[in-house]
């Protein structure tokens, strides 16, 4: 691996991008380049194709998306497809023009079919209905996998490309969204119990029968995934991947049910009141878990655990609180 590469990294403001630039910088990586949205707007093509003739990187981690929760993607698909596939199909094939041999995308656990066998391999991909509620994005999120796998498979040996994929589960950690009704579950939850602190409030409500299993990977964690997935040898990264089911899922291997994500959250944050669950509110699926063996396999383990994790989110969060 050369320190001295030149690296974009795409989406670099957001709660991802962010984490691989700490992670690149970690590691001595020093010759990084970014651009913000108003600086450069992936989803135009003449933007992107002019951005990459100019500068000419040797890598590109792909962290940029149109990204939100279940009432977002319900409430505005057409952003969500229209957005995610201009992103990729621009930032990919101009890439690929200007000649950057290495890319990893960035995808979600999302791809797979709802009524994927659990924990979800690889291969669950294209097996199955998605869930309605996010299939515009998913769709989107599973065309980036197959922008990379034709543009390896038709110019692999002839350019020297090589280009991959990595499917996080759900990710929490500093950065994270804690926008009152367009958040997820933990940047949600630690919201209400600090907030439930502040008020010497007597319960929580938390949605749902608390029954659900989830899995959940420290953003770094991630950061350090895309990484290592980035720079793996050629011929073992083949090895254990197929040239048309590429993607390597990253996630811990151990869930748990909101409820018990719940009670560990009380006691990060602090909050001495009770916690009650709303069961009219829906549950969703009752298990997401995905099998992340090929990338043990692979060499790559998580290293922080969930309490931690949330010990460390729920720092940041106050941080964030305090200078605003
Ligand atoms: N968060 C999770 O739990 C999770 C789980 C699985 C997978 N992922 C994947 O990880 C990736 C990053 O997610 P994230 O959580 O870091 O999202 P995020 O915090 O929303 O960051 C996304 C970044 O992309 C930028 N962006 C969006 N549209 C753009 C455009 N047209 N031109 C230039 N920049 C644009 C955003 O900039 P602005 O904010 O300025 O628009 C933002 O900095 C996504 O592909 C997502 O699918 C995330």
């Amino acid at each position: 691996m050369n320190k001295s590469n030149k690296i974009y990294v795409a989406g670099h403001r957001g709660m991802v991008g962010s984490a691989i630039i700490r992670e690149l910088k970690d590691q001595g990586f020093e010759n990084i380049i970014t651009r913000t949205h108003s600086e450069l707007d992936l989803t135009n093509q003449q933007q992107v194709q002019e951005f990459f003739s100019q500068e000419k990187p040797d890598q590109v981690y792909l962290a940029a998306a149109k990204v939100g929760g279940i009432f977002a993607n319900d409430t505005y698909p057409a952003d969500f497809i229209y957005q995610n596939l201009m992103i990729e199909a621009n930032v990919i094939h101009s890439a690929f023009k200007s000649g950057v041999k290495k890319l990893l995308f960035l995808g979600s656990s999302c791809i797979y079919p709802k009524l994927a066998d659990q924990p979800m391999k690889e291969d669950a991909l294209l097996s199955g209905y998605l869930e309605p509620t996010n299939e515009p994005y998913a769709i989107a999120k599973i065309a980036g996998i197959k922008l990379c796998e034709s543009y390896n498979r038709q110019y692999g040996e002839s350019h020297g490309i090589d280009y991959r994929s990595v499917m996080p589960t759900n990710l929490y950690g500093p950065g994270d969204n804690y926008h009152p009704e367009n958040s997820h579950v933990i940047p949600a939850l630690i919201r209400r119990f600090h907030n439930a602190k502040i008020n010497n409030e007597e319960k929580v409500i938390v949605w749902g029968s608390g029954n659900p299993k989830r899995e959940f990977l420290y953003v770094d964690d991630m950061a350090s995934a895309s990484v290592h997935v980035m720079n793996l040898d050629k011929e073992i990264h083949d090895q254990n991947t197929k040239e048309m089911c590429s993607h390597i899922n990253v996630g811990t291997g151990k869930d748990l049910s909101i409820g018990e994500l719940a009670k560990i959250l009380k006691k990060v944050v602090g909050f001495a009141g009770e916690i009650e669950f709303d069961s009219s509110k829906p549950d969703g699926s009752p298990r997401k878990l995905m099998d992340s063996s090929r990338l043990n396999i692979l060499g790559w383990n998580p290293r922080v655990d969930l309490e931690r994790g949330l010990t460390l989110t729920y720092e940041n969060y106050l941080q964030n609180i305090m200078s605003q």
